[in-house]
């Protein structure tokens, strides 16, 4: 069959302003969009620019707007279109470096700012830290995250104030926070007990229908929520 795309096209370096450009090529229904991409790439137009690594949705890099939704280009298929114009957009909220790239530092600056690895005061133990499976278990959905940024795209506070810390970082904070191995519970709290962190979500829950985790986001920034207020109110 073919399909029609429409892919957003910058070069700061050449470009004046940002243009959509139309290709269209063969695919069957099964090709993800990541190998529409290529073949676009490899027999049309070599000056496309777009991350991808892995192929498998490990990787996280070919985050991009499809047909409106923040989404991994290799976990799409064509099928799920259903014979529409595909379009393809860089991830919102960020700057275009070139095409679909966008600079992720930013992103990455605030996953940083929640400290994502385990801190602990106690002594080194003789072998590892151990876990219990049922921690373990509260936090196996938790770990899934890739640091893909489409959360942080979807997200509507985000692309209206860029000083929100967000739905990826927040996982991260959630993850260690509840991970009985940490001691530094309090302290991980109060990082992102601020009106800009935990505070400025609104329960939109376009990071979770975003995620291609499947991680609950929204869910998770509200316990985080509940764990604050809990935590004043015991030491109250
Ligand atoms: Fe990607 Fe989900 Fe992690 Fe957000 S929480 S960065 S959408 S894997
Ligand atoms: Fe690695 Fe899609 S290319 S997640």
């Amino acid at each position: 069959m073919e399909v029609n795309f429409k892919i957003y096209r910058f070069d700061p370096e050449t470009d004046s302003k940002p243009y959509y450009r139309d290709y269209t090529i063969t695919a069957n229904p099964t090709d993800r969009i990541l190998d529409c991409l290529n073949r676009i790439k490899w027999e049309q137009d070599g000056t496309l620019s777009y991350r991808m690594s892995c192929g498998h949705g490990v990787c996280g890099s070919d985050a991009m707007k499809i047909n409106g939704r923040c989404a991994l280009a290799c976990q799409k298929l064509v099928k799920d279109y259903e014979g529409k114009e595909i379009i393809l957009e860089p991830l919102p909220s960020y700057k275009v470096l070139k095409d679909l790239i966008v600079d992720l530092d930013p992103f990455f600056e605030k996953v940083k700012f929640v400290q994502p690895y385990l801190l602990s005061t106690t002594a080194l133990p003789e072998k590892e830290r151990l876990q219990s499976p049922e921690n373990s278990k509260k936090l196996d959905i938790a770990i899934r995250c890739i640091l893909c940024a489409c959360c942080m795209g979807a997200c509507p506070v985000l692309n209206e104030n860029e000083r929100f810390l967000g739905p990826a970082p927040l996982v991260w904070a959630f993850r260690y926070i509840f991970d009985s191995r940490d001691t530094q519970y309090l302290e991980r709290l109060k990082q992102v007990d601020y009106s800009h962190g935990a505070w400025a979500c609104v329960n939109y829950y376009e990071c979770t229908r975003a995620c291609p985790k499947e991680i609950p986001i929204t869910k998770y920034i509200n316990t985080i929520k509940r764990e604050i207020q809990k935590s004043k109110d015991t030491n109250r």
